[in-house]
């Protein structure tokens, strides 16, 4: 393809990942940590470059199936009184809806199942694979995050040593007492500069991630920030699905629009570091509440602006709460510097906020709608092109914002919505 755009695998990778565990300074690198971790234990383990890569893909996003922020710090916190297989159940649900991902998603499944519960023989890649994310997440919560590294490292050694047999097979254990007999071991994984020894030595630190990855990866995490909360489970699909359909409308080229849908699906990537207590409340935010909400598209910005290779998705994505007068958030940019893209964002975003259904309200119907969205022209915050040619085509958009909604929310239901319910009570599995 000749349009093919394409971005620095292993930036993209770690800042993914940095975006999920950005919520909380209780889970700060968590993944990363324990990525890097189980990459070391994995190159001792002497495994195939293709088997390192696919268990470093596993735990760098190995929690992605906890979906609100209160679950993975609970996670993270010690496993007592938390459903341990929900986050596994769905990660691997996550995982298997990216080509790239798939091979590392049995792995992710199991990364709680202790070794007295497998089968199979330790040396299928999956099983290896599991059991070595397994230790990398118990050490890397054994690290206490307000006490000094090396002081701690005999205890959390001792510990470990003594999982080895029914919780971890004794050949891994093994593989990880010697990797981690050295300082440089455990301060490289507490080290505030983990995340650039990754890009420059860590796996993929020469390859290209391409459209066709991008955007599966992309379609994941609208996933992950949608279905955080009912109240907005297929909200980034329509965002996206209406995007899409403007930018064809004004006439953008084939790799535009796919940059424009990949844009729809992270917009809100940043309400990842944002509590449900906050996302999910009934009426008006408070000052404090509201301010918790700002930071959202902050956060998208800085997490895609700095990947390399997707400046222009970054932009779409992150300005759909500027306004054309200066007066949005967070960066207050005015008509000048708001390109064509992000003023398409901006309408799809409050199109679709408006005519969705949440539980507590019904979608609005066209008039409504209309009626609001002329009053942000009028106010100088949407532009009026892309607000009348909406209005030009609103039956089409609509229709097919709410297709795109409805097979969101049959997975939404059907998978997840279940799931945290059925196994909170399940036993290891
Ligand atoms: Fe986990
Ligand atoms: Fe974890
Ligand atoms: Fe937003």
């Amino acid at each position: 393809m000749i349009h093919e755009f394409s971005a620095p695998f292993s930036n993209f990778v770690l800042s993914l990942s940095d975006a999920i565990d950005i919520a909380s300074p209780d889970i700060a690198s968590h993944q990363m940590r324990t990525a890097f971790i189980a990459w070391k234990i994995a190159k001792a383990a002497g495994l195939s470059d293709g088997e390192i890569n696919n268990i470093f893909l596993a735990a760098i996003f190995h929690d992605i199936g906890a979906l609100s922020l209160e679950d993975k710090t609970r996670l993270h916190a010690g496993l007592k009184n938390v459903d341990i297989n929900a986050h596994c159940i769905l990660g691997e649900e996550l995982f298997s809806l990216s080509s790239l991902l798939m091979p590392s998603a049995r792995i992710v499944r199991y990364h709680h199942r202790p070794w007295r519960s497998w089968d199979e023989v330790i040396g299928h890649p999956d099983v290896i694979g599991a059991q070595i994310v397994f230790l990398a997440d118990t050490i890397e919560r054994a690290v206490l995050r307000n006490e000094y590294i090396l002081h701690q490292v005999d205890d959390i050694r001792t510990r470990i040593a003594s999982l080895a047999g029914p919780t971890i097979h004794k050949d891994i254990v093994e593989i990880f007492m010697q990797v981690s007999k050295h300082e440089d071991f455990w301060l490289d994984m507490v080290s505030p500069r983990l995340y650039s020894l990754l890009l420059h030595y860590g796996p993929f630190k020469k390859n290209e991630i391409f459209q066709k990855d991008i955007f599966s990866i992309a379609s994941i995490f609208r996933h992950l920030v949608d279905f955080k909360s009912r109240f907005t489970a297929t909200h980034s699909t329509g965002v996206a699905q209406c995007a899409v359909m403007l930018s064809q409308y004004l006439g953008f080229t084939d790799s535009e629009t796919t940059q424009m849908e990949i844009a729809g699906y992270f917009h809100d990537l940043g309400k990842l570091a944002v509590p449900n207590s906050v996302l999910e409340k009934r009426g008006k935010l408070t000052k404090r509440e509201f301010e918790i909400i700002r930071q959202h598209t902050y956060f998208t910005y800085t997490v895609l602006s700095t990947i390399g290779g997707l400046d222009l998705i970054a932009e779409w994505a992150a300005f759909h709460h500027e306004k054309l007068d200066g007066t949005g958030y967070p960066f207050h940019v005015k008509a000048d510097k708001i390109n064509i893209g992000a003023r398409i964002m901006a309408v799809a975003d409050i199109f679709t906020a408006l005519f969705e259904n949440r539980p507590y309200r019904e979608g609005m119907a066209m008039e409504q709608i209309k009626k609001i969205l002329s009053a942000q022209v009028a106010n100088q915050a949407l532009d009026k092109l892309v607000v009348d040619i909406l209005l030009d085509n609103f039956k089409d958009v609509a229709g097919n914002v709410r297709a795109r909604q409805k097979e969101s929310e049959a997975l939404f239901e059907m998978k997840f919505a279940k799931i945290k319910d059925q196994v909170s009570s399940a036993p290891y599995a």
